[in-house]
């Protein structure tokens, strides 16, 4: 069995009705909702205040990336919609990160803080080419949740594939959120380093990231369920 509360669910949707249809049949199972850029664009902050009134938690996924000042106003912009998870670009630096942290404890409820380390999308080339970044990515985001830690953030964003190294240098609470989930079966899509729900919870994670296997199926709910049960 996977917990529910360990369970956020991606809702990369930009069409109203089904996004109101996936939350009414999501409601009451404990699981948490990711409304990210799409979502977030699409519907503006009325999408964080609907979700609430459903009684779900809700990570906002905007990966906020500039320059330490900007980013750490943006948070305090955001703080009255009461979000429970919220995160920034670990790239963005030890003063950005530890900004940002000092701005959220100042909150009067902080949601938690997570950094995105390297994005799952990210290819060795890229890594050492383009970003010029030598070694490889487990020691990149490695390097980067370390760097969130000693900063002040609560967790990062990471492959369940790098739980285990992560929680070795940052210790056991430190907290990891992970996509590139797929249950047995179901199609990869762009996902690359994918495992399991099932792996992902051997592996030690905290919060697993699902999206399209539960959004796109015909009936959420029964595909949450199914995830659920390690069907
Ligand atoms: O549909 P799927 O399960 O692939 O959704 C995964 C979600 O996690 C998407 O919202 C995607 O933007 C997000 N994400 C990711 N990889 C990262 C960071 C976020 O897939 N490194």
């Amino acid at each position: 069995m996977i917990p529910a509360q360990k369970i956020i669910v991606a809702m990369d949707i930009s069409e109203r009705d089904r996004l109101l249809k996936t939350m009414d049949s999501l409601c009451g199972t404990n699981v948490w909702l990711k409304f990210g850029l799409e979502a977030f664009y699409s519907f503006g902050p009325g999408v964080v205040a609907q979700a609430k009134d459903k009684g779900f938690k809700i990570f906002l996924d905007l990966k906020l990336h500039d320059i330490p000042n900007t980013v750490a106003r943006a948070l305090k912009a955001l703080g009255p919609l009461g979000v429970d998870m919220i995160n920034i670009h670990a790239a963005g630096g030890s003063e950005m990160l530890k900004r940002s942290s000092e701005t959220i404890k100042s909150m009067g409820r902080p949601p938690l803080l997570i950094a995105v380390t390297q994005l799952t999308s990210t290819s060795l080339r890229q890594l050492n080419e383009e970003q010029r970044i030598q070694g490889d990515i487990l020691e990149s985001v490695v390097n980067y949740a370390k760097l969130a830690k000693e900063s002040g953030c609560d967790g990062v964003v990471s492959s369940p594939l790098e739980v285990q190294a992560i929680k070795l240098i940052c210790g056991s609470r430190f907290l990891t959120v992970t996509p590139g989930i797929r249950p047995k079966g179901s199609d990869a899509q762009d996902q690359v380093r994918i495992t399991t729900p099932q792996d992902a919870l051997l592996l030690g994670t905290d919060f697993m990231v699902i999206g399209r296997p539960i959004t796109d199926a015909v009936d959420p709910k029964q595909a949450l369920m199914n995830i659920i049960q390690g069907n």
